[in-house]
């Protein structure tokens, strides 16, 4: 493995910048006016980019367009929703023919039952609800939860994201000095305005540790109301579950009646059909969708079993939204899932992504890059790690930032459009070919050689 020279990562970013900010000075002038009327000039802090962000124009298939005119090839896939590709024809037919009809009654039409139907089949759980995001759908988890059992601790796993509601924004991303023991980790807020009551009813347990996960249960589990978890992670790069894992945490939730909420807003609908339920095997009490399950269009839903639809149907917790099971979100979210990612897709996504992670490790090998390639159906990156992670502590310890950070630069710059920051992966569409991989490869590849060239 090379040992990487910093001050060459140093120049090579320095010349990258200066690259990025010439290609994009269009973006900084929508920046300037953006800035005036929303802070950091985003409609969410997810967005945010230094110097600035590089605002779009249109997108069709696989690729997008920013506002300088440069064209991109699209794995960021909004954040991990379009893997219909953009502007898919068959979404939007469905769309547009549900806009003649009427677009929203808050009452409820056809395509919320087809949904449904559809989501039980792929997932197994027999009952659904609808939201209008992922953190609405992990927020009503939440209370279904603590309102089937009367209790109020949540479980989560140290360094997962499941939305910005105040029971989740905990223990997310928490810096090394705040972690406190890995047995006993501190329960540590995830920005200002979640009060401490709030924070202090959640607590983190280690990913891929069900001893860890056994002992806490042995100490407070009859005051858990659910475990919330990301069944392989996917919001610190991916660190999908070892063997036998997730059917431990099955088995101990079970024996301490503390309801186990699978929250797939990011595996669900992109790695299998039936997202990481199907895949792994383990049936949870509760799954937690968005993302791409509404084919490109803001919504959620919850499924659960028949015990917790009860405490939904006698009013105990109060599951509400105007804009839930909206039509024109059903009819997208129809069309996405019977017609678009039908079941076969799941394994050409298989099959594209084994070659895009080939063709990385590859490159990685070649040049002696302590990195790694981990991927799971339409997901995948490369991780700037010696070792493999399991956990968030190996993330916060292990994954080298200025790598990380210059290789997202060479793709932008190289026409590869991706999220910004460390911690996200590559989501695949139904459109990307051959053509548009070996684009990601070339990128790579020149970002590997200026990186280890001696
Ligand atoms: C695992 C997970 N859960 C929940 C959410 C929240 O979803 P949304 O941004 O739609 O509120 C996210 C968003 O990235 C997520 O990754």
């Amino acid at each position: 493995m090379e040992e990487i020279d910093r001050k060459r990562i140093a120049a090579l970013t320095e010349a990258q910048q200066e690259l990025f900010r010439n290609r994009t000075g269009s973006s900084a002038l929508t920046f300037e006016r953006a800035v005036k009327v929303m802070p950091n000039g985003v409609p969410s802090s997810f967005q945010v980019n230094d110097p600035w962000p590089v605002y779009l124009e249109r997108g069709r298939g696989s690729r997008v367009w920013d506002v300088d005119g440069n064209e991109y090839v699209d794995f960021h896939n909004g954040f991990g929703v379009m893997c219909i590709g953009h502007a898919n024809p068959v979404v939007g037919a469905a769309v547009k023919a549900r806009i003649d009809e009427g677009t929203h009654f808050a009452a409820p039409t056809d395509g919320s039952i087809a949904v449904a139907e559809e989501l039980k089949r792929r997932f197994g759980l027999p009952q659904w609800r609808f939201t209008n995001s992922g953190t609405e759908s992990t927020m009503d988890a939440v209370h279904i939860a603590r309102g089937a059992t009367g209790r109020d601790t949540i479980l989560k796993i140290e360094g997962s994201y499941h939305g910005h509601h105040d029971s989740v924004m905990v223990s997310v991303y928490p810096p090394l000095e705040a972690l406190g023991a890995r047995d006993d980790p501190v329960s540590v807020p995830y920005g200002g305005g979640v009060p401490t009551a709030f924070t202090d009813l959640t607590r983190a347990v280690p990913f891929n540790d069900p001893d860890a996960l056994e002992s806490v249960l042995a100490k407070i589990g009859e005051q858990v109301a659910g475990l919330i978890m990301e069944p392989a992670m996917m919001n610190i790069n991916i660190i999908p579950p070892e063997p036998g894992y997730l059917e431990r945490v099955r088995e101990l939730t079970s024996q301490y009646g503390v309801k186990l909420i699978f929250d797939e807003v990011k595996t669900g609908c992109t790695i299998a059909a039936g997202g990481a339920t199907q895949l792994f095997d383990v049936l949870p009490d509760m799954i937690t969708l968005a993302k791409a399950s509404c084919g490109g269009y803001p919504g959620g839903s919850i499924g659960m079993s028949e015990e917790l639809a009860a405490v939904v149907a006698d009013g105990t917790v109060k599951q509400y939204g105007t804009f839930n099971g909206n039509p024109l979100v059903m009819a997208a979210a129809e069309a996405a899932l019977t017609e678009v990612l039908t079941d076969d897709v799941y394994e050409r996504f298989e099959g594209t992504n084994r070659r895009l992670l080939a063709g990385c490790q590859e490159i990685v090998d070649a040049n002696g890059l302590p990195a790694y390639t981990q991927g799971l159906g339409a997901k995948g990156c490369v991780i700037f790690s010696p070792d493999r992670m399991y956990e968030y502590r190996d993330y916060l310890t292990k994954v080298d930032d200025e790598l990380s950070s210059l290789a997202w630069l060479y793709h932008m710059n190289h026409g590869i459009f991706m999220t910004p920051g460390t911690e996200e992966e590559w989501t695949l569409s139904i459109a990307h070919s051959d053509e548009d991989l070996q684009r990601y490869l070339d990128a790579f590849e020149t970002f590997a050689s200026d990186v280890t060239r001696a």
